[in-house]
């Protein structure tokens, strides 16, 4: 039986922009899809056809059961999409916007009061609550999208990289409201460009570039294919960068990289801070003093690498992201990641 959310084949061009090239994605009901892709990737535009906002060329997908090219009102229906829906009306308070999206849903006013309330709390948007969205910085009204989207919980939420441009004490709040909501059992399509948002979150993670999914997975097969966790070692001394090479050997699960000039050496491994306080004990065991060691988590180009060979190409800024569309969904992320 298809998932809450499934794709088969979707195709779509602009011009010679093939934004989709063929994705078949199937999310189970109440498991969270983490949709994980560099800028230009195809993201945004897979969301849009998910939600009927936009006709792919060719290719099929039912949401919520529903075949979204024929019934898309009836996809509406069922469907929530952080930013899209809740357009944030500039003229009303926080409050009044959150009130506003309930009633639109025919909760009964109390309902829609008291939900408005729990929300602006929960996005830390309280002491801005009664002054108009108009007064309100970039950050908190992106929070604000992300709360009118979570005012009814409806059985199958899309989030369009929802925590790009949060600072990371929104972010973990964010990721915690998200976890409630998939214990709750929304399913949920989540995108994203930060591989530590999807390790968290998702319960399947789908690598797209140029439109194809190039990996799929849990995020413990990808980091198996990855080689998760990298331990990173700098040696006081030169000429011990051999001895330390040997004793990160015995722990990685892939080939250590040595950067002679820095006296840094990394490698992957599997097996976290545990891991790490073992290589700590075996350089001390054979005095190879450390000038600096930690555990870093793999990122977007990590996995890129490992599977492509290359590092994530952005897409060239001056391509865009396509002419803006309604509300947060076609906006572009104001970030200024150019390639690393
Ligand atoms: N409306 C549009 N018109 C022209 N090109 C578009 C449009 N929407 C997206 N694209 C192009 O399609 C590709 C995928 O874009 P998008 O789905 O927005 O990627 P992502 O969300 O992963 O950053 C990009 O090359 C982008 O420039
Ligand atoms: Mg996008």
């Amino acid at each position: 039986m298809p998932g809450a959310i499934y794709a088969e084949g979707l195709v779509k061009t602009f011009g010679d922009v093939r934004a989709l090239d063929g994705v078949d994605l199937d999310v189970p009901e109440g498991t969270v899809l983490g949709l994980l892709g560099p800028n230009g990737a195809g993201k945004t535009t897979a969301v849009r056809v998910l939600t009927t906002l936009l006709r792919p060329d060719s290719g099929r997908a039912v949401v919520a059961g529903v075949d979204v090219l024929k019934h898309p009102n009836e996809v509406r229906r069922a469907i929530g999409l952080s930013g899209q829906f809740a357009a944030v009306d500039e003229y009303l308070t926080g409050r009044e916007n959150l009130q506003m999206v309930g009633q639109l849903y025919q909760m009964k006013a109390r309902a829609a009061k008291a939900r408005a309330g729990e929300l602006l709390e929960r996005f830390n948007l309280s002491d801005a609550a009664d002054r108009t969205a108009k007064t309100y910085s970039g950050g908190m009204r992106r929070r604000l999208d992300l709360a009118a989207a979570l005012v009814v919980s409806p059985p199958v939420m899309f989030m369009d990289e929802p925590t790009t441009g949060l600072d990371p004490r929104n972010r973990q709040q964010l990721w915690g409201i998200i976890q409630e909501l998939v214990a709750g059992g929304t399913t949920l399509l989540l995108t994203t460009q930060y591989l530590e948002e999807a390790d968290h979150l998702a319960h399947d993670i789908c690598v797209v570039d140029h439109g194809k999914v190039i990996a799929r997975g849990t995020s413990d097969q990808l980091k198996a294919r990855t080689g998760g966790e990298r331990v990173e070692v700098v040696v006081h001394e030169r000429d011990r960068i051999p001895d330390a090479r040997e004793v990160l050997a015995g722990f990685g699960k892939g080939e250590t990289t040595v950067e002679e000039h820095t006296r840094k050496l990394t490698v992957p491994v599997a097996g976290g801070a545990k891991l790490l306080a073992e290589v700590i004990r075996e350089l001390d065991g054979r005095d190879i003093e450390i000038d600096d060691i930690g555990l870093r988590r793999p990122t977007l180009d990590d996995v890129f690498i490992s599977l492509t060979g290359h590092a994530a190409e952005r897409a060239a800024e001056e391509n865009g992201e396509g002419p803006p569309g309604p509300g947060a969904m076609a906006r572009k992320p104001a970030r200024k990641e150019a390639a690393k």
